[in-house]
């Protein structure tokens, strides 16, 4: 069995040119233009390139992007200040801090201190809390993206097991606050696995739905999924890979892939998100979708 390919990239591709159309709807009728503000403290090189990604993403959907850039050594104190400025900023409905941020800053209290109404990324315990209670005020980008994906493929999740590896609060914990609520593309049996879980394959072979967010290269084998099942991949991990060359000679080249083993995995799933092109292009759709809509919340209340 051969499985179907969950195109991430395609249907990125759909959603953000409706989120074009429906961003020029908005500026025209009320001259305001969605704003977003990124953060990114330090040189990670995989933080700049994402970056780099929400930036082309923020401009090419119509809005605005403003990306602040910050040294390696900057304190936490100068981060909550510069939050403060942006916070109160009405010009800005979006704030985002990159992580990870550089050992020394306090992660929490900067996350903390986003207004949970620019909390786009929605990380900020109020969000989180609303989220649990399933009346969000916005989704959480990854988590989202993969239920628009599931949503958007008619994959059925009403009673099905879904199984989440990993419990990250990025991914796994949100991924699963969303399947178990009431309603479309949810209403699942949710299991999260994670370090400590027995018998990992064993549980893993119970999904119809099997999400996978640990960020180990190719770590899901074909013998941990059931036949059938629908496989969404949220890992980015650099391999190296040897090439032989028209002269013969090795070289070695970084190759992107997943936390699932693509190859041997799509002869056993039904259906399976490749790496790159599934879920990565979809995490940047539905934070322009969240920039979107704090841009509509803040105008419905002015
Ligand atoms: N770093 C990796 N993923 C994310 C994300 O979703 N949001 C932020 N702010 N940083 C990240």
């Amino acid at each position: 069995m051969t499985a179907t390919l969950l195109d991430g990239k395609k249907l990125a591709e759909t959603i953000r040119e409706e989120i074009r159309l429906a961003t020029a709807k908005f500026i025209a009728e009320t001259n305001v233009q969605p704003s977003l503000t990124v953060i990114l403290v330090g040189e990670n090189p995989a933080s700049q390139v994402y970056v780099r990604n929400k930036e082309t993403a923020c401009i090419a959907a119509g809005m605005k992007s403003d990306v602040i850039r910050l040294p390696e050594t900057t304190s936490t104190d100068e981060l909550l200040e510069l939050i403060e400025k942006l916070n109160s900023d009405a010009s800005v409905h979006g704030i985002l801090v990159q992580l990870p941020l550089p050992k020394g800053i306090d992660e929490k209290r900067i996350l903390d201190a986003i207004s949970p109404e620019k909390d786009v990324d929605a990380f900020h315990p109020e969000n989180v809390g609303l989220i649990s209670q399933g009346r969000p005020r916005f989704l959480p980008c990854t988590p989202y993206g993969i239920q628009e994906l599931l949503r958007r493929y008619s994959i059925e999740t009403a009673g099905k097991e879904v199984v989440i590896v990993g419990r990250s609060d990025i991914v796994g914990k949100p991924m699963a606050l969303l399947m178990v609520q009431k309603g479309a593309a949810a209403d699942a049996t949710v299991t999260v696995c994670h370090s400590r879980t027995r018998d990992l394959s064993e549980v893993t072979r119970r999904a119809d739905i099997l999400i996978v967010a640990i960020g180990k290269a190719e770590f899901v084998t074909a013998d941990m999924v059931k036949p059938g099942a629908v496989v969404i991949d949220v890992g980015m991990n650099r391999k190296e890979k040897t090439v032989i060359g028209d002269d013969g000679q090795p070289t070695v080249k970084n190759k992107l892939v997943g936390d699932v083993d693509f190859d041997a995995v799509k002869e056993v799933a039904g259906a399976i998100t490749p790496v790159p092109g599934g879920v990565g292009p979809l995490t940047v759709t539905m934070l322009l979708l969240n920039t979107l809509n704090s841009a509509r919340q803040s105008a419905s209340n002015a």
